[in-house]
């Protein structure tokens, strides 16, 4: 009597992919990276071995980067300078490299990656080291060799994501820097301690609003499996709303081969809407319409204007925000939270379309063609 034992499939923890499984551990994946780092009000990270008197001197920040780590940093670059009001560059690191930014001993560098062996990520640090910038390291891999080079590196605490197609590493990037921009806020006197409080407080109650997006995945994996016969997906979004869309064509483009493309809202008039015609699916992110300004309004502007152009409108909305309904072919709901904390939710659902859409196309969703997990050359 003998046992079948498929050490691969215990891995999965009965989800079909690592991808699925890492997309469905998110809401704890959240919650690991924010633990332990508020105490008493204020935000302790131990990591960070820079002089607090430098930070205080720093008066630009520049995000270095690759892939999905990138679409991290230009979440973030929202908050940063909304709290800090230091200027943030974020700027892939293959460019940056081969370029002569301007870096000097008052810019701070957040190199992110979650491998920590991406060979154009740790020359952009090599290279920011070298004309006397600090560089802090935002890592899921402890004792890899970015994090190594830098001069303090704050970790993920996801756990190790096996999948080519990073998920629950790109929620930790983004938590991890939020940490850090509050960490900066803090020590560079930009707020009152309350207010940080105030702001962490909502942070804390993301894992649970994760969880909530990933309770109705049943809604977009059937969309899914309803359009795996689509050669081209268009994702639009404005504001975090826009690298929430290039992250969203980014996911389709590497595990289910589709071609993808990311837009700014705003940029369709300038030459995209030229693509739209009868049946184009197309992803809308909206924002909160409680946020700031008419941003939602012009979001909901652009949704009829590539609808009345035969667009097929996938809409991710705030629960309750009925103004996009009229304009929706599909509404997928996430809970309301603070504008700059939005991509941690918006996202998810684009992470599960690219997964299942793969999967139906029985296509292997966690090593896709011509990827590896880790880039370690040039
Ligand atoms: C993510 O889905 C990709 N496979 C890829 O873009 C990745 O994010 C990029 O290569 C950077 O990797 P890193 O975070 O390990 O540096």
């Amino acid at each position: 009597y003998t046992i079948e034992w498929d050490t691969t499939a215990a891995q999965k923890g009965g989800y079909p992919s690592f991808m699925a499984k890492e997309i469905h551990e998110q809401a704890s994946a959240v919650a690991d990276t924010l633990r332990g780092r508020m105490e008493n009000g204020r935000l302790h990270l131990d990591e960070m071995k820079i002089d607090p008197a430098l930070l205080r001197s720093i008066d630009k920040i520049v995000v270095v980067a690759c892939g999905t780590a990138a679409n991290a940093g230009s979440v973030v670059k929202y908050a940063i300078e909304h709290w800090c009001r230091i200027p943030v560059e974020v700027e892939l690191a293959h460019e940056f490299r081969y370029r002569d930014p301007v870096v000097t001993e008052k810019t701070l560098v957040i190199a992110i990656s979650q491998s920590g062996e991406t060979m154009d990520t740790l020359m952009a640090v090599r290279h920011a080291k070298e004309q006397g910038a600090k560089v802090v390291a935002i890592c899921n891999t402890r004792g890899s060799t970015i994090p190594r080079e830098s001069d303090a590196a704050l970790y993920l605490n996801v756990g190790p994501e096996i999948a080519v197609a990073s998920t629950k590493a790109y929620l930790g990037q983004i938590g991890a820097c939020y940490l850090l921009g509050l960490y900066l806020a803090q020590e560079r006197g930009n707020f009152f301690p309350e207010e940080i409080a105030e702001i962490m407080h909502d942070l804390e109650g993301l894992p649970d609003k994760v969880q909530a997006v990933l309770d109705n995945a049943a809604q977009v994996e059937q969309l899914a499996h309803d359009m795996a016969d689509a050669t081209s997906v268009l994702f639009l979004g404005r504001h975090v709303g826009y690298p929430t869309a290039m992250e969203g064509a980014l996911k389709l483009k590497e595990i289910a081969y589709i071609h993808a493309e990311g837009f700014a809202a705003g940029e369709l008039k300038h030459g995209p809407i030229a693509l739209v015609d009868e049946g184009q699916p197309v992803f809308i992110i909206v924002p909160s319409p409680r946020g700031r300004d008419s941003l939602h309004s012009k979001v909901v502007s652009n949704i009829q204007e590539i609808r009345a152009r035969g667009a097929r409108t996938m809409v991710i909305a705030e629960e309750g925000d009925t103004d996009v309904e009229p304009y929706a072919d599909v509404v997928i709901r996430v809970p309301a939270t603070r504008t700059l904390f939005a991509p941690l939710l918006t996202i998810i659902p684009l992470q599960i379309f690219a997964c299942e859409l793969a999967t139906a196309k029985g296509l292997d969703v966690d090593q896709p063609r011509n990827l590896a997990k880790s880039v370690t050359v040039e």
